[in-house]
């Protein structure tokens, strides 16, 4: 067992420096001096931004991002100013318009964001809830999609009152259906769709729409994929989840730690994930959490493992072989007192 864990370790690490795991480096310079309307006004006419650009965990914002794009500033929810890319708001306010007829109503959080900005997001929640969290709902800075301005956060109003936390905007699945129906004929498509983490490295996020323009939105939405995978970035494969027949753990307790390592998964470059599951009840034993204890240096209470198939990409570097069938590659996770999982190691 200890020569195995030996052997994992090494793996891993090897995998961190060599595989497909690309950590995006951080942004060495603030992309994004605030505009405002009267700036964007006096740019160049005729280049457009490009409405299909991909911000993900392996793709920063595009460089001439900046002298492009044309930004309206208005006013939040919140009463903050915020900056929209300007076609992307014109279809905001057709689309809230229409909502309102239909009695739902929604209105701007977070719109386009500083890398600065991000970084403070970042941190609040790295504090907060812990980086292995943080990584599953808020981009590394320099690689959010906010920095484009063609990504828009809504708060709900329900009885006039603005829903504010995550977890509560959660709680109302039909208000956002109606919602996400309507999005696509604006040119709006959910960017981080349940059941895809894998490809687009975050959880579900109902408040989050992108623009992308009406006919590309609808098409998106039609066949239920991400804009990585219309963009042939990534296969749509639905990877299969097996849950095992454990007696510790249920499936309500194992989605999150799925999400997380989906998330982690997306970073895997042109990697497709083909299967997740759980080890077995086995691997919960006072050995493997103090394994894990040692590692983390973490007072860790609870662990848990799974096991992953996936294919390799067509051009692998370092220790992988290209376009390669890998099965059972383990992610070791374990849990502290207060509920909150990190991925503390992952290889063979
Ligand atoms: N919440 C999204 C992933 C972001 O931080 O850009
Ligand atoms: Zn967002």
């Amino acid at each position: 067992m200890k020569t195995i864990k030996v052997i994992l370790s090494v793996l891993a690490f090897t995998l961190a420096l060599t595989g497909c795991k690309k950590q995006p480096a951080p942004a060495e310079a603030e992309p994004m001096p605030a505009e405002t309307e009267e700036t964007s006004e006096m740019k160049d006419g005729d280049e457009t931004v490009d409405y299909l650009a991909v911000v993900n965990k392996l793709n920063p914002l595009p460089e001439n991002w900046e002298s492009i794009v044309k930004t309206v500033t208005v006013t939040n929810q919140l009463g903050r100013e915020v900056e929209v890319e300007q076609t992307a708001y014109e279809a905001y306010l057709k689309l809230k318009e229409d909502l309102e007829e239909e009695g739902i109503y929604i209105d701007l959080d977070s719109v386009r964001r500083s890398v600065a900005e991000q970084q403070r997001i970042m941190d609040d929640f790295t504090k907060e809830y812990g980086a292995d969290y943080a990584q599953k709902y808020v981009a590394v800075p320099g690689y959010s999609e906010h920095h484009t301005g063609l990504a828009l956060d809504v708060y709900l109003i329900i009885d006039g009152k603005t829903v504010i936390e995550n977890e509560e905007m959660m709680a109302h699945p039909e208000i956002w259906e109606v919602v996400h129906e309507k999005m696509p004929e604006y040119g709006f498509i959910l960017r981080y769709l349940p059941g895809k983490e894998h490809i687009t490295g975050y959880g579900y996020e109902p408040w989050h729409m992108r623009y992308v323009g009406p006919d590309i939105a609808k098409e998106i939405t039609e066949k239920g994929i991400t804009l990585e995978g219309y963009l042939g970035m990534a296969n749509e494969t639905v990877p299969e989840i097996d849950y095992g027949n454990s007696s510790v753990y249920t499936k309500e307790d194992m989605d999150p730690v799925i999400t997380q390592i989906k998330c982690k998964f997306a970073e895997w470059n042109g990697c497709e994930l083909k299967r997740i599951r759980y080890a077995g009840d086995e691997c919960i034993t006072e050995e493997n959490l103090e394994w894990l204890r040692s590692i983390g240096d973490k007072s860790y209470v609870k662990v848990i493992e799974f096991l992953m198939d996936f294919h390799t990409a067509k051009d692998m570097q370092g220790a992988w072989e290209s376009d390669h069938d890998y099965t059972d590659y383990q992610w070791w996770l374990a849990a502290t007192e207060d509920g909150s999982w990190d991925i503390v190691t992952w290889g063979y």
